[in-house]
């Protein structure tokens, strides 16, 4: 019998407890399948945390995760928390808990699977071979730098600064070139160095750093440049790699690029193995509590979770052949059927997910 692995579940508000009890499945499934154990405990997070708790990310629920090997997260906020108070919305407990537990990592892969190339709003040859992954900064920059309102010659100013030092450009930098180095070994650096400093000072590490790694290609892009190249040329990336803003919006327009939303895992990580695990997709009021969601993008993050954190490749590779399996028989949930009326639900989907993984 395998270490037994404690996972923190925060599943959140909206469709995230839905999604996440299918992959709870999966998680158990992976235990009877290949003798892993894992101990799962419950976290209140987000809207249902702050209606509960007063805050969208309570003190044990922090402490939960933090004692934990790993998270699995479904997704927060929903339009009752949308006018409240700064401190008092779910996306500030997001912001917290990647600054409280030290992930300053975010890892977005967007893969055009061939069975949906369909699904996207491209034409199906310019996503050909599509199989990029978006290695965004994530408790720097604008996001969390200075912000205040002050009265100024014409009237009332907001200010929102944006800091980057250099040993925070140089983890994220590196980690993104170690996993190029696992991939097609291209790596896209993204800044706006011809107008930011934030970005000449990334440009600059990144050029420092770049000899350690003779085998991987660098390029620089501009991120305005990157989000064009993006719906021209998708499949020639590989890594991109860029600062939490710029990588906030480069990562919806890749995950846009597969036509599923629905379907995108990602791994915020910090120096360990640790890891926060969750689909790329919000909480979906409209759709939530009516069992239609797609459970895939949290199911395939419990891979990521095996392979970035725990090094399970067998039960990954399981969960992903599964997948791929299931999506080759021709099923579907709502949101990626061409035709709506045959679509699956949440939980007949987790169930053909689970009895077609093997060993
Ligand atoms: C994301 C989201 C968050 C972000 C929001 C909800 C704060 O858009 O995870 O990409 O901007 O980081
Ligand atoms: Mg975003």
């Amino acid at each position: 019998m395998a270490e037994t692995k404690k996972i923190a579940v925060i599943a959140g508000d909206g469709i995230g407890p839905e999604v996440v009890a299918e992959a709870e499945k999966v998680l158990k499934r992976s235990e009877e399948l290949f003798g892993y154990s894992f101990e799962l405990s419950h976290g209140l997070f987000g809207g249902i945390a702050i209606d509960q708790k007063g805050t969208p990310l309570p003190q044990e629920t922090l402490d939960l995760c933090k004692g934990a090997d790993a998270v699995l997260l479904g997704a927060v906020g929903g339009p009752k928390w949308d006018d409240n108070p700064k401190e008092l919305r779910p996306e500030t407990g997001l912001l917290g808990i990647r600054k409280a537990l030290g992930l300053f990592s975010n890892i977005r892969p967007a893969v055009v699977f061939d069975c949906l190339k369909d699904a996207s709003t491209l034409k199906p040859e310019v996503l050909e071979g599509t199989d990029l992954i978006v290695v965004r900064e994530l408790t720097g920059g604008i996001y969390f730098g200075d912000k205040f309102r002050r009265d100024g010659a014409n009237g009332q100013e907001a200010v929102d600064t944006c800091v980057y030092n250099v040993s925070e450009v140089e983890r994220i930098v590196r980690q993104a070139f170690e996993i190029a180095r696992t991939r097609r070994k291209k790596l896209a650096s993204v800044d706006k160095a011809n107008v930011l400093e934030t970005s000449r000072l990334w440009r600059e590490t990144v050029n420092r750093i770049a000899p350690e790694y003779p085998d991987v290609e660098l390029e620089h892009v501009l991120v305005d440049n990157c989000a064009m190249q993006l719906l021209r040329r998708p499949s020639s990336f590989d890594v991109i790699v860029t600062e939490n803003m710029f990588g906030d919006i480069l990562s919806d327009e890749a995950a846009m690029l597969t036509g599923s939303i629905g379907m995108l895992s990602s791994a915020s990580l910090g120096e360990g193995s640790f890891g926060l695990y969750e689909p790329v997709h919000g909480s979906a009021p409209d759709i939530a509590g009516q069992g239609i969601a797609n459970p895939i993008a949290t199911i395939l993050s419990v891979a990521l979770m095996f392979r970035l954190t725990f090094g399970y490749a067998d039960a990954a590779d399981s969960i992903e052949r599964a997948v791929k399996n299931v999506l080759d028989a021709g099923h579907r949930t709502g949101d990626i059927a061409v035709d709506r009326s045959k679509a699956i639900g949440t939980k007949a989907m987790g169930d053909l997910i689970v009895a077609a993984m093997t060993r």
